[in-house]
């Protein structure tokens, strides 16, 4: 891979750049800046060597359509907060965009095209519109190791096109997360929560060779209670998955590797509401499972003591509401309390938002920006957006 360093002449030169910035938006605020906050210093790097810099993000999942909830507006203020700097939003049309519109005014430095995902020839991965991106600019850097995973049109086929680079924030997270799987020591637990239910319950499969325990909390262990014939109320699950638990737990058993999920829950009628502890013997229709109970706590701090390495995405409940946050709260903490008797590995934009408000992200041995990204790299995939920088 050829890295952002090694770009040769570069001043004044258009460097398209791929990040992430997709942060946490909640009544009109950023409510965790910290995937921002670590690409501040590839932004700085290319502004030292004055380069003009035209980022492409993408917020959320608007499908192919304008939303306007997911405007990169605010991300783009923020940016230029920390940056003193002009940097504007182009929200024309890419397609009736030309490099010459881009820095129309030639001390502009930084600019952001709107929400990549409003087109949909992004996560079609369509070659026309790579072509278009590409065009816009003379280098392109990737620095969003947390949407590598993504077969899409800005992260992967644009290299087609243009000289291609690897960013500051993106070699630092593969040189980590490759020195961590190359010497991972056993035994090694998962914990998966969250509420991205069917993207992450198929890396499960691929991830149970590799380790000891997995525990599947949050939303996704609603599938797995409903399919051991318990009571899961009024929860969020998805439909016609059985089959793949059904494999999950007879591949489990075939590479001794145990999986846990929660013994006993807190639950409220709606996502705002107190938390009450309830077995599920006594769940009612409209009770939402929204964190797991004392009992599995107690279990799953048990299953750390027993382990070497921890490797944690996604918060054991709806951590947004206080009421339902002891859960993920107690394990962060937990984990952290254990100090270098265990290997700890965090990765996901909800769990590093929660660890970054408990104060005690540093306390952990590495944290990834990436959530899906994280899961597929530990899985041993070759993610696309690394592949085509190769
Ligand atoms: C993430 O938050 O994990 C990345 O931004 C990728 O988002 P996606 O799962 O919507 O592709």
């Amino acid at each position: 891979m050829k890295s952002i360093e090694n770009i040769e002449n570069i001043e004044n030169k258009s460097v398209i750049l791929r990040l992430d910035l997709n942060v946490p938006i909640k009544n009109g605020k950023i409510t965790d800046s910290n995937r921002i906050d670590k690409i501040m210093p590839t932004l700085e790097f290319l502004l030292k060597k004055k380069a003009k810099i035209i980022i492409i993000s993408h917020v959320g999942r608007p499908k192919g359509k304008v939303v306007k909830e997911l405007s990169l507006e605010l991300v783009s203020l923020y940016i230029k907060g920390k940056i003193k700097k002009e940097v504007s939003l182009l929200k024309e049309n890419i397609f009736n965009l030309n490099k010459e519109d881009i820095f129309k005014n030639s001390n502009d430095e930084l600019v952001l095209l709107e929400n990549i995902r409003f087109y949909p020839e992004e996560e079609a991965n369509d070659d026309k519109f790579s072509k278009k991106l590409a065009s816009l600019g003379e280098i392109y850097v990737n620095d969003a190791f947390s949407c590598s995973h993504r077969d899409h049109a800005s992260v992967s086929k644009i290299t087609k096109y243009i000289p291609s680079y690897s960013g500051i924030q993106i070699n630092a997270e593969l040189n980590a997360l490759n020195k961590i799987t190359s010497e991972i020591k056993k035994p090694i637990t998962c914990i998966i929560g969250g509420s991205k239910i069917s993207s992450k319950i198929n890396i499960i499969k691929n991830l149970i060779p590799k380790f000891n325990s997995i525990i599947i909390v949050g939303a996704m262990a609603n599938n797995i209670l409903k399919y051991k014939g318990l009571n899961i109320g009024n929860s969020v699950y998805e439909k016609n998955i059985d089959y793949i638990i059904q494999e999950i737990f007879s591949y489990a058993k075939k590479n001794k590797c145990k999986i846990y999920f929660p013994k006993d829950v807190k639950i409220g009628k709606k996502l705002n509401d107190k938390s009450f502890e309830k077995d599920f013997k006594d769940i009612e229709n409209d009770d939402m499972i929204l964190d797991v109970g004392s009992k599995t706590l107690v279990e799953i701090k048990r299953i750390i003591d027993d382990s070497s390495t921890i490797l944690w995405n996604g918060p054991l409940g709806y951590f947004e509401n206080e009421n339902f946050s002891l859960g993920s709260s107690e394990i962060a903490k937990y984990i952290v309390n254990r100090g270098n008797k265990i290997f700890s590995v965090v990765g996901g934009g909800d769990t590093v938002a929660l660890i970054n408000s408990l104060n005690i992200k540093n306390k952990f041995n590495f944290v990834s920006t990436a959530g899906g990204a994280f899961l597929e790299y530990l899985e041993g995939k070759v993610l696309p957006g690394i592949k085509a920088l190769n």
